[in-house]
């Protein structure tokens, strides 16, 4: 069964009020657990969008068209009401933000915190698992750091950081490495995947980088609003092999 499957994924957001955009036009995609997956295409093309849709950050268009399914390790995303879906991303999803969304006042480890106490895990053990996770991406020593405080590339690692501390099924991110450097970028990916083999960890991530989509099991590809390619049986086994080789 797939960990995430959506079909007839549609959003249109109005510019005003003669104006509307399609930014997504009726997406299927799937996820299987434990996939380490890749979706890539050029600036504009949907990727944020379907990741927060795919993240039950926003919901799927459901006029003017086939109905849109979304479904979570089995369960129906689009009829669970708002209260229920905070909680499932909360608890089972773990969201990098392209543009990181860390609270300015905060410092790194109560940013990581707040994921906890979202999960509702609060005090010393949220303290405990936020410096874990903190230490799992290289920032110990900045853990007492205000996001001002930190580079660009320092505050996209809290967002991991922040993405996985609770040890969610699923990971979401939005160009998780778009602010590092080729060796921390390398190493952050590194990071991932070992999660992902320690903890069967299912990531999906937008990149631009085709370093980090060939390091993924697989790549979706999008363009205005769809995504591009349909992969064949035999070309998804030829990745699962390359995978399992790795
Ligand atoms: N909140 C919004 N309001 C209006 N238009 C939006 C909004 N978010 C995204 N768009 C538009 O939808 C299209 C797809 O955007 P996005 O999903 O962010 O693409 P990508 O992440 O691939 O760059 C773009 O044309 C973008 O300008
Ligand atoms: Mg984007």
């Amino acid at each position: 069964m797939a960990l995430l499957e959506g079909r007839n994924l549609r959003k249109t957001y109005r510019l005003s009020r003669r104006n509307t955009l399609q930014a997504l036009c009726g997406v299927d995609v799937s996820i299987e657990p434990g996939e380490i997956v890749a979706i890539m295409g050029p600036s504009g093309s949907g990727k944020s969008t379907l990741m927060h849709i795919l993240g039950l950050l926003h919901a799927p268009d459901s006029n003017h068209g086939p109905r849109p399914e979304l479904s979570f390790n089995g369960r129906d995303m689009v009829a669970l009401g708002e209260g229920e879906r905070t909680r499932i991303r909360a608890r089972e999803m773990g969201f990098v933000f392209q543009d990181f969304n860390l609270v300015p006042t905060l410092t790194a480890v109560e940013n990581v915190m707040l994921a906890c106490d979202y999960a509702g895990v609060g005090g010393h053990k949220a303290r405990q698992a936020a410096l874990e996770a903190l230490g799992l991406v290289g920032l110990s020593e900045r853990a007492d750091h205000r996001p001002a405080e930190l580079s660009g590339g320092e505050q996209q690692r809290v967002a991991i950081a922040r993405a996985l501390v609770n040890r969610p099924s699923l990971v979401l991110a939005d160009e998780p490495t778009g602010n590092l450097d080729s060796a921390r970028s390398e190493e952050v990916l590194g990071l991932l995947r070992r999660l992902n083999r320690e903890h069967g960890q299912t990531f999906v991530l937008v990149t631009h980088d085709p370093e980090v989509g060939q390091a993924c099991d697989r790549i979706v590809h999008m363009r205005d609003g769809r995504i591009r390619d349909g992969r064949s049986g035999a070309a998804a086994a030829a990745t699962q092999g390359t995978r399992l080789l790795r």
